[in-house]
């Protein structure tokens, strides 16, 4: 897999709502190689030895961008970056959604929070074969949900509270929609229980499914096991894998 590690610099930054940052970087070697799915590991601040993961958000020409929402140090120094400022960006990283393998089938991409952002590059590829459930705790915290409906995928959006679009979970809207309709495949990303409550209904319905998991990462390259997580590799196999090398996605099936 090739990756690169370099000084690159800021196109964009720009606060999309409270704590929430989309930023741009200019990199033609990261551009070309990332998939839907991957992360890049960025070095936020001289100040911090480790780098923190974000998943890539989209790819437009040599511009790559990433949303992320501020959580503590790392993420707060980055959201202080400005344009033509240089960051030490290392991608891209992991292993991505299996999107060419489902060109021209039916994918929902459901996603929850700040796993929604992952998913945005598999609704660009897809359009209108893809439908994206994206589920908010509230109102305020809704985000990027036009740009999914820009790519021509149907777009429902559920806040946990009712404050926009349908009240409820993702898991929910999963299950009204597939009263009429299934797709050929589910790629999913967000919070732990989500994640099993999507993947539990894909089992029910024999959907493919394919979940991305987050763990908290040191090297983000497979070398120091800090983000080992049991993985089933064969009918009686549990193998200790990284999230950073052998996922952040993996299928379903593979970890519930
Ligand atoms: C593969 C992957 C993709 C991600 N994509 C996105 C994204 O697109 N947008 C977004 O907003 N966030 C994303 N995250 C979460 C993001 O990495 C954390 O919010 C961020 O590392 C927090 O760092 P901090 O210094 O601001 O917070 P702190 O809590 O101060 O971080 C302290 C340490 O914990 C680690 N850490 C803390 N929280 C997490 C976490 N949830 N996951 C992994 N490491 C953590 C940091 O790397 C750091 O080493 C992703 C995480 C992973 C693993
Ligand atoms: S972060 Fe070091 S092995 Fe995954």
């Amino acid at each position: 897999m090739e990756r690169f590690s370099l000084p690159v610099p800021v196109t964009e930054i720009r606060e999309i709502r409270d704590k929430l940052f989309l930023l741009s970087f200019e990199c033609e070697q990261i551009a070309e190689k990332t998939k839907c799915g991957q992360f890049v590991h960025i070095k936020c601040s001289d100040a911090l030895f480790l780098r923190r993961p974000i998943s890539v958000f989209s790819v437009e020409g040599n511009v790559v961008s990433i949303v992320f929402e501020v959580r503590g140090k790392g993420t707060e120094a980055l959201s202080k970056k400005k344009v033509g400022d240089l960051i030490d960006v290392l991608g891209p990283l992991g292993c991505g959604y299996s999107v060419e393998k489902f060109k021209g089938k039916k994918v929902w991409l459901i996603g929850g929070g700040i796993g929604i952002f992952p998913l945005y590059m598999a609704a660009a590829a897809y359009g209108l074969d893809s439908a994206a459930i994206l589920g908010y705790k509230t109102a305020s915290l809704v985000a990027f949900d036009k740009e999914f409906a820009f790519t021509g995928a149907h777009v429902d959006v559920v806040t946990d509270d009712g404050s926009y679009g349908e009240k409820g979970f993702v898991t929910d809207m999963f299950k009204k929609r597939l009263e009429t309709e299934k797709p050929d495949a589910v790629f999913a990303c967000g919070p732990m229980p989500m994640l099993k409550g999507v993947y539990a209904i894909c089992k029910e319905n024999d959907i493919y499914c394919e979940v991305s998991l987050e763990e908290r990462m040191a090297c983000g390259l497979g070398a120091c096991l800090c983000c080992v997580t049991p993985v089933k590799t064969g009918d009686d196999t549990v193998e200790n894998l990284t999230v950073c090398r052998n996922g952040p996605v993996f299928k379903g099936s593979e970890v519930f």
